[in-house]
């Protein structure tokens, strides 16, 4: 019999990812999602790469009584993966009420159905944006939480501060709290990757589009920080190093290894990449110009973060795997191989117009 683990918001770039490595761990895997920032094309991906379905229930997890209902029916799962949020920067800051409500709510009715039908394991997706604004670099979990600069950022924060008075309040329910820096790359078949709703927040996103020409060019948010050539400094990590770490967390909770029902775990890869390094690295990759202008900075952003990343490596036994290079080809690849599919799409139903 496979355990069964249910990941919310698994149609998602980090959650399917996650969902093929749980598959490929043997287990069984319940997608809840309401699409809002995925499609459920992602499942035939999925299928396509692993040869398993898994099944997916669309639905809103701010329903209470719609989240409870499907947790019953799936009350013999072992675990939860909570991917299912709102995780636009700029969007939480024009819109903080629906991103406390979205992914506040969410994660309380599923703490809720949880603890009423006994699943006693949770994975919770969190950011580095918890630290703030490091007072020092490399950022360790030791380093104190501090106010993020969105409404996004928040919602993590006090998810963790949720997170950390439920676990407190139970004998029987643990925790792990995954710290990602910047997730980006895709998987190495190119079926699956990043796709962002609309005119993309993220750099990665926004180089391989600008590439591919469906944006003009990419707007360089400043390089006037302190930093080696003035632009901001990130800890870029591949998506399926990311997905690895979850399964391996989950393990943990799983064969109750973990030493206190909470724990916190920075997945970065230790290195600090330019925006520059990183435009660089996609021209000589891709073997394309890239369109770019430096404009000025973009507010909330810092100027350098990277992790500490000896604890995940020690008490989880994970590091990082792939290279930059490797997380640059394959968000090209990922980019190319999805256009490649929209245009013969386009062209089909183009034909088929003039037929
Ligand atoms: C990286 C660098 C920008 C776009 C955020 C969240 C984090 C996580 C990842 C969700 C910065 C620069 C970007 C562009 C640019 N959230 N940039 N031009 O802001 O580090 O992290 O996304 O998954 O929690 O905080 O990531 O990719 O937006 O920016 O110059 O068009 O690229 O200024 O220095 P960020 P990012």
């Amino acid at each position: 019999m496979k355990r069964k683990i249910i990941v919310t918001g698994g149609c998602g770039y980090i959650g399917s990812h996650t969902v093929i490595a749980l598959i490929q761990n043997n287990f069984e895997v319940i997608i809840l999602d309401d699409l809002s920032n995925s499609s459920k094309e992602t499942i035939e991906r999925i299928y396509k790469i692993t040869d398993v379905k898994p099944k997916l229930v669309i639905v809103d997890l701010k329903n209470d009584f719609e989240t409870k209902r499907i947790f019953e029916i799936h009350k013999d799962a072992i675990g939860v993966i909570h991917f299912a949020a709102h995780k636009a920067v700029g969007e939480s800051i024009e819109k903080p009420l629906v991103y406390y409500k979205n992914n506040l709510c969410s994660l309380l009715n599923v703490l809720e159905a949880q603890n009423q039908f006994g699943i006693k394991n949770f994975i919770f997706s969190s950011s580095a944006t918890v630290y703030g604004l490091p007072k020092k670099l490399p950022i360790t979990e030791a380093n104190k939480t501090q106010r993020p600069f969105s409404s996004y950022g928040n919602t993590k924060k006090i998810a963790e501060e949720i997170l950390d008075d439920f676990t407190k309040s139970k004998s029987d329910f643990s925790a792990i709290s995954l710290r990602y820096f910047n997730p980006i790359g895709a998987h190495e078949s190119g079926l699956i990757g990043e796709l962002p709703n609309g005119i993309p927040n993220n750099l990665m996103p926004y180089i391989t589009q600008t590439a591919i020409g469906i944006r003009e060019k990419l707007m360089v948010y400043g390089n006037d920080y302190p930093t080696r050539d003035g632009t901001a400094i990130r800890d870029y990590i591949h998506v399926e190093d990311l997905a690895q770490a979850h399964v391996i967390a989950m393990q943990r909770l799983i064969n109750n290894e973990n030493k206190t029902v909470l724990e916190f775990f920075n997945l970065g890869t230790g290195n600090g990449y330019s925006v520059l390094d990183i435009i660089n690295s996609f021209e000589k990759i891709s073997e394309t110009k890239l369109n770019y202008e430096v404009t000025d900075r973009r507010a909330g952003d810092v100027p350098e973060l990277y992790a500490e990343v000896e604890l995940a490596n020690k008490t989880l036994g994970w590091s990082a795997q792939k290279d930059l290079n490797e997380m640059i080809s394959s968000s090209w690849k990922w980019e190319q191989n999805f256009r490649k599919k929209i245009n013969k799409v386009l062209d089909f139903s183009i034909k088929k117009t003039q037929d």
